[in-house]
């Protein structure tokens, strides 16, 4: 019996899968079909794939062409596989030309005809295209420009920024170069807005009213009660909302956090993140308006994240201890939170104005957890015990330091395909209630 292998994603199952499928069980006697998990697509940078890989099996199972299906999981899987099933013929389509020879040494390979004019790809992007304007002037609207070329159905058109001498090349090249928030509004589906925090409430709800989605740097809003509204009023406009914290959208850092729940540290006592970047803020100590973010909105979200993700956002008591160097703006060069909960303690600490080792660890009663600096840029950590030789690496690949899959899950919730926030609403509102009271000074002592 001659058995044939083969190999892809088929996504949105087409004709010219089918085809393929076709001639390469006409190929032997038996067909086995290597589906890709999403894992190892997102591992490959495939990250657009629209089925999970329970769909495309099935899709593949409902062409009658597999004698079986297996999953194609790590890089060289494909040698393991051709010696475990004794296959006879590697197959793939022509695109791949050349790239699978290092295969002959174990069967015989053939490339067939690639299908013209039909691709997964095309087909992701025959779904709706959203068109999005960017709001602000911060250096990573370069990086966000950049990253949504990864991401099928994001085609980003204009940008708004107050201060149009801070533009940047990647967004300079951009169609629609608007003067006012509302001329960019009339081009767009949706905005992502990275202007200063104080700036949010008012650019949120113009976007909303005019029926945009909206993705923004958290933190949304600098009170609970705008941020209530915002919501609100997106739910009623059947708008998107989107609290933006690329650090949610890294997979080292939902599995950490998986991990952490299922118990493998033990109880969590203690939490440390650390974040910080220095930035020249000569300007802010004398400006009446802010030129750069302070330290509590630039980092205290992303630092937050972890901590209220982990403990909760019920805790007893805080104390926020802030140097201060602008009394008019509330312009912080370093800040550090405890947050004191019944059975642990939390702390952040975050500056624009002072350096730091910009580090996690999470520690609990059996063991803890260390995340090297850029811990926010997360793709590694390590879970540490008691004896070394317990210890513990995690690795997984980080693309676009989270903003290609931050802006692919905006464009899955615009796209209405049930998909839920990555960020509960009662996390974001954690974060916004503690920059609330830092603006009010409660809980806050100066340095
Ligand atoms: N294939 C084909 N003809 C097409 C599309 C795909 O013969 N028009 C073949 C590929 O060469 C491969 C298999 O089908 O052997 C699975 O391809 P896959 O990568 O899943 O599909 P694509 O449509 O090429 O997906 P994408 O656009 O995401 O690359």
């Amino acid at each position: 019996m001659k058995k044939v292998l083969t190999y892809g994603t088929f996504d949105l199952l087409h004709h010219g899968h089918i085809r393929l499928l076709e001639r390469a069980k006409a190929l032997g006697d038996y067909l086995v079909v290597g589906v890709t998990s999403d894992t190892f697509d997102r591992a490959r940078g495939k990250l657009n794939v629209q089925q999970s890989l329970m769909e495309r099996i099935n899709n593949v199972k409902r062409t009658g062409l597999a004698d079986q299906i297996i999953v194609e999981e790590y890089e060289g899987q494909k040698i393991d596989d051709i010696k475990r099933l004794g296959i006879d013929i590697f197959t793939v389509g022509s695109d791949w030309k050349g790239h699978f020879d290092y295969l002959k040494e174990y069967c015989q390979v053939v490339y067939l005809d690639r299908t013209a004019g039909i691709s997964s790809t095309e087909l992701r992007c025959e779904r709706q295209e959203i068109s999005i304007g960017l709001v602000g002037e911060a250096s990573s609207l370069n990086k966000f420009e950049r990253e949504s070329h990864y991401v099928n159905g994001a085609n980003i058109v204009g940008v708004y920024a107050q201060h149009t001498t801070q533009f940047n090349e990647a967004v300079m090249h951009l169609p629609i170069q608007a003067h006012s928030l509302d001329e960019l509004l009339d081009h767009v589906d949706a905005v992502y807005i990275i202007s200063n925090p104080i700036y949010h409430y008012e650019q949120i709800r113009q976007a909303l009213s005019r029926h945009k989605h909206v993705l923004c740097e958290s933190p949304v809003a600098l009170s609970v009660k705008q941020m209530h509204e915002l919501f609100q009023m997106a739910k009623d406009n059947h708008c998107v909302l989107m609290d933006a914290l690329r650090t949610a959208h890294s997979t080292a850092f939902h599995r950490m956090l998986l991990l952490v729940k299922s118990g493998i540290i033990g109880d969590v006592v203690t939490m440390d993140a650390v974040c910080t970047s220095l930035l020249d803020i000569e300007e802010d100590k004398k400006s009446d308006t802010a030129k750069n973010w302070n330290s509590i909105c630039s980092w205290g979200p992303t630092a937050m994240l972890p901590i209220f993700q982990l403990l909760g956002t019920d805790y007893r008591e805080k104390k926020i201890v802030s140097r201060i160097i602008n009394e008019k703006t509330l312009f912080d060069s370093f800040t550090k939170i405890s947050f004191i909960y019944p059975h642990a303690v939390a702390s952040i600490k975050v500056g624009v104005g002072a350096k730091s080792e910009g580090q996690m660890v999470i520690s609990g009663t059996k063991a803890y957890i260390w995340v090297p600096a850029p811990w926010w840029k997360m793709d590694y950590f390590e879970v540490k015990y008691e004896d070394p030789n317990e210890n513990h690496r995690f690795f997984y690949q980080l693309d676009g330091e989270g903003i290609r899959a931050e802006i692919l899950h905006f464009i899955k919730m615009v796209q209405n395909e049930n998909t839920l926030p990555t960020i509960d609403y009662q996390i974001s509102e954690g974060i916004v209630k503690v920059i609330e009271d830092y603006y009010q000074q409660k809980d806050c002592v100066k340095i």
